[in-house]
This record gives C-alpha cells, sequence and structure tokens, in this order.
C-alpha cells in the first residue's frame, strides 16, 4: 500500500546517505506529493499575480486558484468562517489577540493543559502579560488529561484551550466529551488540531468548538500556510488584530472601515502559491481513506513500540485507539540526538528534542525524546528498516 502511494511523492525517490529515504518525521512536517508540487510550479509559472484586486485575467486565476483553497476547507470542515493564517501558530496567535483580548477582562481565567505545543501556551502567556488573566494548566497523568481536575479548573473560565492529538505522544484526547464539559461551564473552546487533521476528518460545528487552528503542512501541503475556523457566535466577538490592505472596506484619513467576512483578519497580500498548492493537497487528500490508514498506521507503530521495549527502549505513547502513531520513546543511555544521527545514516528521519512541548518534557521527566511518526504513505517495510536501523544503532554503541 505504501509503496504504490509513495509513487505519487516525488521526495522518496532519492537516497539519503546511500540509502532509500524512511521517512519518519511526518508529526514535523509531512511530505508533499506531485500534484502539490506541480500546483505551485503552475501558479508562479502562468498565473502569478496579486489576488483580489486587479480585473486582469492572471489576477483573476490567482484570486480563483487561492479563494478555492478556503472553500475547500469550508466544506471538509464544515465551518462558515476560514481565516486563512501562516499555521498553527498564527491562527492560536490570532485567536488571543482578535477574540482574547477584546473579550477577556484581568482576572479572567484561560484553562491550558500540560499537553500543548508552545504555540498553545505561549500566546496565552503573552496574553496574561497585556491582559493579567489567568492561566489554569490541566495536568496530564500516563499521558492522559486529568479530566476531574479540568472540572474544578473550569470553574469561572472564560476559553479552554486544548490539543486534540498530542504532538510528542500522539494521544488523542477525548475532546467531545472535554468540549461538552467547557460548554456546561460557559467557557469557549479552542482546539489545536495540527496533528489531528491529518490523521481525522473533523466536522467542526458538529464539535461545539469555537475555534480550531492547524496548518497545510502535516496534512500534506505547503508550509507557511495554516487555518483558523471560528463559529459563527465568536466570529461575532473579534475583532481585526492586523491593519492593512485588503482587511478594509474604507480608508479615510479619519479613521478606516473593515471587511465583514474572514477578509477583515487577513491584512495584505497573502499566501497565494501555498493557497493554490494547499487547494491541490486537499483535493488530494479528499480521495484518501483516512480512517482505514490510520488504522493501519495505529498496528505499526504499536507493533514499533513493542519491539523497541523489547530492545530495552521506554516507550511513552500509548497508542490507544484513535492514537496518531506516534512513537516516542528513549533509550537508557544513548542520548536521543546520538540515536537519530546514527538513524540519519542510514537514510531515516526521525525527531529528536523537546518536540515544543517543555512542559510536558518536564512532566515525562526527561530533556527529550526520540520520536518516530508515520504516515499514510508509511508502510511495514519503513518500520522494518526502522527497527534493523535501531539494532545497528545499539550494536555500534555497545
Ligand atoms: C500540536 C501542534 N500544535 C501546533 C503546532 C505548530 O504548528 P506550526 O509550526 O505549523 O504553526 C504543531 C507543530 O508541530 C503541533 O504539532
Amino acid at each position: 500500500m505504501g509503496d504504490s502511494m509513495k509513487q505519487d511523492f516525488p521526495i522518496f525517490s532519492r537516497q539519503v546517505n546511500g540509502r532509500p529515504l524512511v521517512y519518519l518525521d511526518n508529526a514535523a512536517t509531512t511530505q508533499k506529493p506531485a500534484c502539490v508540487i506541480d500546483a505551485m510550479t503552475q501558479y508562479y509559472s502562468l498565473s502569478n499575480a496579486n489576488v483580489h484586486r486587479a480585473v486582469h485575467t492572471l489576477a483573476g486565476e490567482a484570486t480563483e486558484g487561492y479563494e478555492a483553497c478556503r472553500k475547500l476547507l469550508k466544506q471538509r470542515y464544515n465551518s462558515d468562517y476560514v481565516v486563512i493564517t501562516s499555521g498553527t501558530t498564527e491562527a492560536i496567535n490570532l485567536a488571543a489577540h482578535a477574540w482574547g483580548e477584546h473579550n477577556l477582562q484581568p482576572g479572567d481565567v484561560v484553562v491550558l493543559t500540560e499537553m500543548e505545543h508552545h504555540s498553545d501556551i505561549v500566546p496565552w502567556q503573552m496574553l496574561a502579560e497585556r491582559i493579567a488573566i489567568e492561566l489554569r494548566f490541566v495536568p496530564v497523568e500516563d499521558g492522559e488529561l486529568d479530566l476531574d481536575a479540568l472540572e474544578v479548573a473550569l470553574d469561572g473560565a472564560k476559553l479552554v484551550c486544548v490539543v486534540h492529538t498530542s504532538n510528542v505522544l500522539g494521544v488523542r484526547n477525548p475532546v467531545e466529551q472535554i468540549i461538552s464539559m467547557s460548554k456546561s461551564a460557559g467557557a469557549r473552546v479552542l482546539i489545536d488540531a495540527a496533528q489531528a487533521v491529518p490523521h481525522e476528518l473533523i466536522d467542526f460545528k458538529e464539535t461545539g468548538a469555537d475555534f480550531m487552528a492547524f496548518s497545510a503542512h502535516k496534512m500534506c501541503g505547503p508550509t507557511g500556510i495554516g487555518a483558523l475556523l471560528i463559529s459563527d457566535s465568536a466570529f461575532s466577538e473579534m475583532h481585526p488584530f492586523m491593519g492593512g490592505g485588503d482587511m478594509i472596506q474604507t480608508v479615510t484619513l479619519e479613521g478606516s472601515t473593515y471587511q465583514t467576512n474572514e477578509h477583515k483578519f487577513e491584512a495584505g497580500t497573502p499566501r497565494i502559491a501555498e493557497g493554490v498548492g494547499w487547494a491541490a493537497a486537499l483535493e488530494w487528500m479528499s480521495q484518501i481513506d483516512l480512517e482505514s490508514h490510520h488504522k493501519r498506521l495505529l498496528k505499526i507503530a504499536k507493533n514499533v513500540a513493542g519491539q523497541l521495549e523489547e530492545k530495552g527502549m521506554k516507550v511513552y505513547s500509548t497508542l490507544n485507539p484513535g492514537d496518531a502513531a506516534v512513537v516516542s520513546f528513549t533509550h537508557p543511555t544513548i542520548h536521543p540526538e546520538d540515536f537519530a544521527r546514527l538513524l540519519d545514516a542510514q537514510g531515516i528521519a526521525v525527531r529528536t528534542g523537546h518536540h515544543c512541548a517543555q512542559p510536558l518534557m518536564e512532566k515525562l521527566g526527561v530533556n527529550g525524546t526520540i520520536r518516530a511518526s508515520f504516515y499514510i504513505y508509511n508502510d511495514d517495510s519503513d518500520a522494518e528498516i526502522f527497527l534493523t536501523g535501531i539494532d545497528r544503532v545499539l550494536e555500534a554503541m555497545a
């Protein structure tokens, strides 16, 4: 299965350090199918122009190509409002500025979790510096969020921000339950879906969440582009964060009026080629049965995790049903970076370090882990080569 899909991805025709590439750093970024690369090249070669402004043919093609991305996102994730951002990080920062700053007062409570990526911690800490909100963190116990602690933290909360699927552990949090608990407590909810949308199709309206942030590059799309989905009611409470071209209706020297739709949050020339590329990725993904790949990859990851444990590794990922195929582990004595370099020498790409989740690392009692993350083009043979690669590292370091 993986081999035939790999044919769609030019990168898999190359070798790394004399070996066929085994790419297991998908939680960091995924590879791009030829249709995405071609769409972007074609845009720059034949249709390059600025969007939303001129009446000439190229401007029309550029606008159509870019707006196709928003349209596909609205359809795929069932959202009336899709603001195109540079990625998950900018999407969360946008929510903090455009919603947080206008709807939270000093002393108001925002609930986060110990499992968040830095991009869902730092923007709220910066907001706390600006308007003295209180941040409460739901603890993680054995890889799971403590929902009893969430219940307590929800007292008086105005916003709950939670990572749907952990980039470190692959754990899929019970977001449906968390949203329902948060809504009962009267809080708005932001979902960091950066690691979720690559693996499952989410109906945003059905979740009941108010904000959902994700990045194109983790789902076969280009880097530098992502989205913030916004519920109708939260949208009506937001105010523009960046001013400039494209987001206005009128400008006089005395003042300006703003667009009423998503464009009011997209000042300046947007990421046009990236939008065209993401649209191509979304079309391509629409033919992929994510659910069956998700189950297949989880099985591969579980098998890998079991064998790593037999080889003396400590595995932190729980790999329960629904989790992403992410295996985070450490060796008792070999430093993760040494491990990764020796794997790289065999053409195997994994990630090491704190994975932009230092509070979670502290909770796990480590400075960093080695992370092998699998995606739709990976198969059993990748897992086999990876495990053989691990044996070679252990032999070399013995
Ligand atoms: C869970 C999670 N949230 C947020 C981000 C940030 O995404 P980006 O760097 O594309 O903005 C990542 C990226 O690794 C992530 O895994």
